[in-house]
């Protein structure tokens, strides 16, 4: 359960042209539970394969607490990692697979069958125990390959490369929940990679976003949702992501097309920008009833728990989300309000500040 520490930790595959994980500095901290999110081939892996030892760094050193363990190879890590294939003894039963990495490591017998039963309970294997593990189907061996990663009590962290992928959707809820509950009785430092938003914001204490090899943003789930502070993690998280605008900023006055939507909370230079505000916060109000823009609605989609408004403002495309059954009608032209807390600024893709309410107008 260690800290573990990347200082400028950096990987090429292809002798420093292109970076797979651009140079990096950031900490797991002990026992927490981290989803690490990100589109495919952002780099998650060769991250998460850099902590396990498997891959040593282009660059920077990797710690567990104090110790350097940058040459050190998996084997002298104390490392538990889960792939996204099963990868078992298949001719071993699955009481077997599961006791292997205990006994492997001479855990006393008694021991070695008490955690044994505990994970197989756990991940509802108790009725397979004695069946090969050859015998049963992709998404129970993934389980197996699971409980192997979690059935030692003493490891420094346990690492999950995508482990549910094979499994069947309704299974899935069900083992992130148990996988919750092992976390919270063992307190293991657990990485969990997936490119699944939901998967991510509902297993982990915190959410590490990666694009492009390099860590965008860091937070608690509702944090990224509310607050995002890159533009990646604006339309990656969220369903569907966050809208954005093109902008400019004028004195403090922050405009789309002719239209002033609100004004700087905090000094920027003036010149283009790009407003970030997501669908579940834009209003559809009376014209003039507060700041905002005018747009065309083009189409609406019926979505049973709520309806989104699709629409366009000066020609930016945008969404609102609003109660289901809703009355706006293709080609009606409405009025568009963003409320000055829910929506930020961007720059060169980062966030560089917030909106705030037009002073001596009608204000929401
Ligand atoms: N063994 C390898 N040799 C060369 N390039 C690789 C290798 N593994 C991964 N890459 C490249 O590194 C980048 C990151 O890959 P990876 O870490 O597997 O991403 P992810 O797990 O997020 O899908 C990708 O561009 C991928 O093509
Ligand atoms: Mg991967």
């Amino acid at each position: 359960m260690a800290d573990i520490r990347l200082e400028g930790v950096g990987h090429s595959y292809d002798g420093g042209r292109t970076w797979a994980v651009k140079p990096t500095t950031w900490t797991w901290r002990g026992s927490r539970a981290y989803a690490l999110l990100g589109p495919s081939g952002c780099g998650k892996t060769t991250l998460l394969n850099i902590i396990s030892g498997l891959i040593t760094p282009t660059e920077g050193r990797v710690f567990f607490d104090d110790r350097d363990v940058t040459g050190v190879p998996t084997a002298g890590r104390n490392i538990a990692q889960v792939f996204q294939f099963p990868v078992l003894y298949e001719e071993m039963s699955v009481y077997d697979n599961l006791a292997f990495p205990l006994r492997n490591r001479k855990v006393p017998k008694q021991e070695v069958d008490r955690r044994v039963r505990e994970v197989s309970r756990l991940l509802g294997l108790d009725q397979v125990l004695g069946r090969r593990s050859r015998r049963l189907d992709a998404g129970r061996q993934q389980i197996v390959s699971l409980g192997r990663g979690l059935v030692r009590s003493q490891v420094a962290a346990v690492l999950l490369d995508e482990p549910l992928t094979v499994v069947d959707p309704a299974l899935k809820w069900t083992l992130r929940s148990k996988l919750k509950e092992i976390h919270r009785d063992t307190g293991h430092t657990l990485v969990y990679v997936t490119h699944d938003q939901t998967e991510a914001l509902t297993f982990a204490d915190e959410v590490v976003v990666l694009n492009e090899g390099a860590i965008v943003q860091a937070g608690e789930p509702s944090e990224l949702f509310l607050s995002p502070s890159h533009e990646f993690v604006g339309h990656f998280i969220g369903s569907p992501g966050m809208n954005m605008l093109p902008a400019e900023i004028a004195g403090d006055v922050v405009r789309v097309g002719r239209e002033e939507v609100g004004t700087v909370r905090e000094p920027l230079p003036p010149g283009p920008v790009r407003i970030g505000v997501r669908p579940e916060f834009v209003r559809i109000t009376p014209a003039g009833a507060s700041p905002g823009v005018t747009a065309r609605v083009t189409g609406i989609d019926r979505m049973g728990a709520y309806d989104l408004v699709h629409a366009t403002a000066s020609e930016h495309r945008l969404i609102a989300k609003t109660e289901a059954g809703c009355s706006y009608r293709p080609d009606a032209v409405e009025f568009l309000h963003f409320p000055a807390d829910r929506t930020f600024l961007f720059r060169d893709q980062v966030r560089c500040g917030s909106l705030a309410p037009l002073n001596g107008r009608g204000q929401a």
